[in-house]
């Protein structure tokens, strides 16, 4: 199996890199690459590419994530988030091959409080969720084989992250003030990048697969319920802290102002993505006390 990669150096493009290298030959690019275009803003360069690898599957974690500055660029949001996701999806249909691509729970307006299902209605409250969820329309038009992934509040043990802040913010400051209302499962880049590897070798076998899926760590918490797990992790771990991990304040989204609206429910229901896959998707903690374990072994 030949597999293409996009987006090779972000949280999820990094993970996978690990986990789809055992599948057969990986070609992994991101947007500086010189060997072969990998640039989302570059639809031509992308065909071009495309059609020299001739690949079995097409991997995409590309994406404009900077969910405040999508709101000032939107065009350049919707290039990468949108049209670029379509031109892989029609390459994909003409040359035969599968496409998978990531989305997010910002397709939802965040109302309620029961996880959404993938038939639930969208109805996006920004620049960054509104481009993702036409992406998901245009691969669906498109025809070709594919699995979509909407996934929530990703971390990666690779770069920054809200936990490694939440652990420099308690050591550095005397008061912190977190969001609690707004509800999601953390999820780890590299369960994503597993469970992608799985979903791709079932769905070879049985191209009915072929569909839009949750995909989130099991559980749910806010992200104040994350930050005081983080710091009751490092607390017990021996990190001094200045706030304890009782002491961070809770407060509404209205307490922080950002040019881009987030959903107040982020839950995912993600019973489709297990039964049909026969996988079971592990609480949250589990892989966040994971990354925390890393975070704090690299600093010692
Ligand atoms: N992060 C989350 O909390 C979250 C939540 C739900 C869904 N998702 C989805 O999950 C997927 C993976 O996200 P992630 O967390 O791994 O994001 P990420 O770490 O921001 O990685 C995205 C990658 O896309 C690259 N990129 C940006 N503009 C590009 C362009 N014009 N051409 C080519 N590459 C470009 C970025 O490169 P640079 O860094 O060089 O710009 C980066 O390597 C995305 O589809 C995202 O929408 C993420």
């Amino acid at each position: 199996m030949k597999i293409l990669l996009f987006g090779k150096n972000g949280q999820v493009g990094w993970e996978l890199q690990r986990s789809l290298a055992p599948l057969g030959e990986l070609i992994a690019l991101d947007a500086n690459s010189t060997e072969m275009c990998g640039d989302f803003t570059d639809p031509d360069g992308l065909i071009q590419t495309i059609r020299s690898v001739a690949p079995d599957v097409i991997v995409n974690a590309a994406a404009h994530t900077a969910v405040d500055k999508a709101e000032s660029e939107p065009e350049l949001v919707r290039a990468v988030n949108a049209l670029a996701p379509a031109v892989l999806a029609c390459e994909a249909k003409l040359g035969r091959a599968w496409l998978i691509h990531y989305s997010t729970d910002y397709v939802f307006d965040g109302s309620g409080d029961k996880p959404w299902r993938e038939t639930d209605p969208t109805g996006p409250l920004n620049v960054y969720g509104a481009t993702k969820l036409e992406g998901e329309r245009l691969i669906q038009a498109a025809g070709c084989a594919y699995l979509i992934f909407r996934t929530s509040w990703v971390y990666g043990a690779r770069g920054g992250n809200f936990a490694k802040t939440m652990l420099r913010l308690a050591q550095e400051r005397d008061s912190l003030s977190v969001i609690d209302d707004q509800i999601g499962a953390p999820t780890g880049a590299d369960l994503l990048a597993d469970v992608t590897a799985h979903a791709i070798r079932a769905a070879r076998q049985r191209p009915e697969l072929s569909g839009l899926y949750h995909l989130v760590a099991a559980g749910e918490t806010s992200w104040y319920g994350y930050a005081s797990f983080v710091l009751d992790h490092a607390q017990r771990a021996g990190v001094p802290l200045k706030i304890a991990p009782g002491a961070i304040e809770a407060v509404p989204t209205s307490a922080f102002s950002t040019s881009a609206r987030r959903p107040l429910n982020s839950r995912l229901d993600t019973v489709k993505l297990q039964s049909a896959f026969g996988l079971t998707l592990p609480v949250w903690q589990n892989g966040v006390a994971r990354m925390l374990t890393e975070i704090l072994v690299s600093r010692e």
